[in-house]
């Protein structure tokens, strides 16, 4: 099983802990960025992590942010892609064995890096169980699909490419 993970400026720390775990499991992953402190926007790092999931290099991504809900709203935007945040082993552990969950979210400013790391031991240990499940995933897929707009109604702007933006954002609002 091959990770890739992301964070925002506020999941930066969180992220070395679990970087550290995954070392110690020696479970393979790339770190997709943010790689400084200075401030950058969440819906940028999510869209990368989640691309190179959908890729098939890698098979699950986790994305850390400071709650871990506006990287899930991002992460949840992009077709396939099942995001679960969570701050606690219980709810990870079934978003995959139920939800089939391919990208998992933390909150760096909720939990602390032990249960961050309890929470990510369980969700990598769990199987999707399929079954009675995969009817309902594939109605997940089927809202998406009902409500998806072709992407050239959306030009990408010049902030979607750019992950770190520290002229515009001060050290107190970031
Ligand atoms: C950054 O201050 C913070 O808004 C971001 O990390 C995240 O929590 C958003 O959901």
């Amino acid at each position: 099983m091959k990770i890739a993970i992301g964070s925002d400026h506020a999941g930066l720390a969180l992220k070395e802990a679990l970087k550290a775990y995954l070392d110690s499991r020696m479970i393979p992953y790339e770190d997709l960025g943010t790689h400084t402190q200075d401030s950058c926007d969440y819906p940028r790092i999510a869209e990368i992590v989640c691309k190179a999931i959908l890729s098939s290099e890698f098979d699950r991504g986790i994305l850390i942010c400071g709650t871990g809900i506006g990287m899930s709203m991002a992460a949840n935007k992009i077709p396939n892609i099942r995001a679960a945040a969570c701050s606690e082993p219980y709810s990870a552990i079934l978003s995959k064995r139920h939800n089939n969950s391919n990208v998992l979210c933390l909150g760096a400013r909720v939990v602390a890096s032990g249960l961050a790391t309890l929470i990510t031991e369980g969700w990598l240990n769990a199987s999707y169980e399929g079954e009675r499940h995969q009817r309902r995933v594939d109605m997940l897929t089927r809202i998406e699909q009902r409500y998806a707009i072709p992407a050239v109604s959306h030009p990408i702007k010049e902030d979607d490419t750019n992950p770190i933006l520290p002229s515009e954002t001060s050290a107190s609002e970031n």
